[in-house]
């Protein structure tokens, strides 16, 4: 975190952040798998995208249980993805270009072929602690928590004759944060990095760390039974007090904690006025079109819960909080296919751009996300690769209920982590031009359609939006500061706010009490339907003096003429289009 926490300017607030999932990026040398050299082929365009940092899910030693989210070494760099020299030329590059970089740290647990695991195993002093152990009846864990993946949270390890707590996969042990040790150690490993350049951390799954003193029973729940004993527990905000007097306090880092499982409340006491960390990854949107029993339970979602869920986010940290904005990542299906409309592929994908961009927060772009990928028609079984997807699968035919694949098929297909995790399509060449060889996940077969090339070439493409819609926010602080504010609460297909520049509260004021540029309020206009609204604004727009900053409409119809604005009556939207203008 930086000292000034809270209210006023940070670079990271004004930072648009991209995630790369280095597996799918790019290969640069034919083996299926991308690699660092790959993404180094690739920093142009990033810069010409107009990003501001790179987030990279883990490049560290890993037997790949869970895609790198299982870390067999902290200090050097799967074989795959290249070596440190590789890590260093990608870190150079970055910041040549003024490209921050953020790490992915996975503390909650390790790999189990992690020598403080192998040791702890076989309880060799100081790691015999490390991890968490209970003996008992081989056949009867220590308590009934579930892991995240599904199954029992606990394994018995032969060795040592012992269970060991997982929270995900097996091959996943949790370490045990009650260990002063084990905290020094993962001290350590971020000062190591910290000394290499590095400008920020992801925090994976950080609000896991505390468990339950005596790890009791949870109540049964539908999915992850346990939980209220390990998300967000009683130690978490002495481990991050600590975090940050022994690594965080003395740099300008960027932390982000992915935290499942928090409300607003609980949020503001991690990114608020005392808070160590500068946003929290919450995922109460991601849970919209969800039920019950976890992201297999899909459901329909409406908007009237989207607007509920970001206004309660947007005022609950204002102003001294800040948010991660997101509709993507490498655990989630593709945005358009989920929150937009395939049919209306381009205009939903640069609608939902322009929501997640003037909303008040930093914005995160997944890879492909910025030329409008889409899910995928993954037709077997075998077609995944996901251990959460792969173990879902395995127990869901076991059950009474499900005679086959074919009755699962739709929940999966909808929101399988490999949706995200299919090789970017940078053009029309075999394999997408994402690598030479095999890759290792098949590639989306619409790529000779969806492809960077393509987008490209096309001005009015999703990748040319991005790059106007990131551009606005740069010249117009009020896009990254301003106040949210609702309008039209009740709309149930148009979701419209204004936002507004506050002075003192946002940090934007010169020292001779001017705000520095660009418009000092917005107003922002999203239709989410699939058909024309209506809306009539002007009650609520306080001026007449409006102006069409940018619309995913303005260029393709620029034969509809010019459209009346907000303070003229009412609006008319066509299917997913979306409108800022300014009123100042
Ligand atoms: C986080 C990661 C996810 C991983 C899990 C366990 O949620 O984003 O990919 O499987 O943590 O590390």
């Amino acid at each position: 975190m930086s000292d000034s926490n809270g209210i006023g300017r940070e670079w990271w607030k004004e930072a648009v952040v991209y995630q790369i999932y280095p597996r799918s990026f790019n290969d640069s040398d034919g083996d299926g798998v991308g690699d660092l050299q790959g993404i180094v082929e690739r920093l142009d365009y990033l810069d010409d995208l107009g990003v501001d940092a790179v987030w990279l899910t883990p490049v560290y030693d890993s037997p790949l249980a869970d895609y790198g989210y299982d870390v067999r070494d902290y200090r050097s760099i799967l074989d795959e993805y290249g070596d440190v020299d590789d890590w260093e030329r990608l870190r150079d590059g970055l910041h040549d270009r003024d490209i921050a970089l953020i790490m992915d740290l996975v503390v909650n647990h390790t790999s189990d072929e992690h020598r403080w695991f192998q040791r702890s195993r076989r309880g060799v002093e100081p790691y015999a602690d490390y991890y968490v152990w209970r003996e008992g009846d081989p056949d009867d864990p220590p308590n009934n928590w579930e892991s995240i993946f599904g199954g029992s949270a606990w394994s018995y390890d032969e060795v040592r004759e012992a269970h060991y707590l997982h929270l995900f996969d097996e091959k996943q042990p949790d370490l045990d944060w009650t260990n002063p040790a084990v905290r020094a150690e993962v001290h350590d490993l971020m000062r190591w990095w910290l000394d290499r350049g590095v400008d920020g951390f992801r925090l994976d799954v950080i609000n896991f760390i505390s468990k339950a003193e005596g790890l009791p029973d949870g109540e049964p729940a539908p999915a992850a039974t346990g939980s209220e004993h390990f998300i967000n527990g009683p130690r978490m905000h002495e481990y991050l007090a600590e975090l940050d007097r022994e690594v965080l306090s003395n740099d300008d880092v960027f932390t982000i904690g992915e935290m499942p499982g928090t409300s607003v409340e609980q949020a503001r006491e991690y990114v608020g006025e005392d808070g160590v960390l500068d946003v929290v990854f919450h995922f109460e949107h991601m849970d919209l079109d969800t039920g019950d029993e976890g992201p297999w339970d899909v459901r329909e979602w409406a908007l009237a819960e989207l607007k509920e869920t970001f206004t309660r986010w947007q005022e609950g940290l204002y102003p001294d909080g800040w948010n991660a904005l997101y509709l993507n990542n490498h655990d989630q299906p593709r945005l358009v296919s989920r929150f937009g409309d395939e049919a209306h592929r381009v205009r939903s994908a640069t609608m939902l751009a322009t929501f997640i961009h003037t909303l008040r927060g930093t914005p995160f772009v997944y890879q492909g996300e910025e030329i409008g990928m889409t899910n995928v028609p993954f037709e077997r079984p075998e077609a995944f690769a996901d251990v959460e997807t792969r173990n879902y699968i395995e127990r869901a035919l076991e059950r009474d209920d499900v005679e086959g694949f074919d009755d699962i098929a739709e929940a999966v297909r909808y929101g399988s982590r490999d949706n995200a995790r299919t090789p970017m399509q940078w053009s029309d060449a075999p394999e997408a031009g994402f690598t030479t060889g095999v890759p290792w996940l098949r590639v989306n077969p619409n790529y000779t359609e969806i492809n960077v090339e393509a987008a490209r070439r096309d001005p009015d493409s999703v990748w040319h939006y991005y790059r106007r819609v990131l551009a606005l926010r740069r010249e117009h602080p009020v896009l990254v500061y301003g106040r949210y504010e609702l309008l039209l609460a009740e709309h149930p297909d148009v979701y419209a706010y204004l936002r507004t520049l506050d002075g003192a509260l946002d940090g934007t004021l010169d020292d001779d009490g001017e705000h520095r540029r660009g418009a000092r309020q917005v107003l922002v206009v999203l239709n989410f339907s699939d058909g024309a609204s209506t809306v009539a604004i002007d009650d609520e727009v306080p001026s007449e003096q409006t102006e069409l900053l940018l619309g995913n409409y303005e260029r393709a119809d620029e034969d509809r003429g010019p459209q009346p604005g907000p303070g003229d009556g009412s609006l008319d939207l066509g299917p997913y289009e979306a409108r800022v203008y300014r009123l100042d």
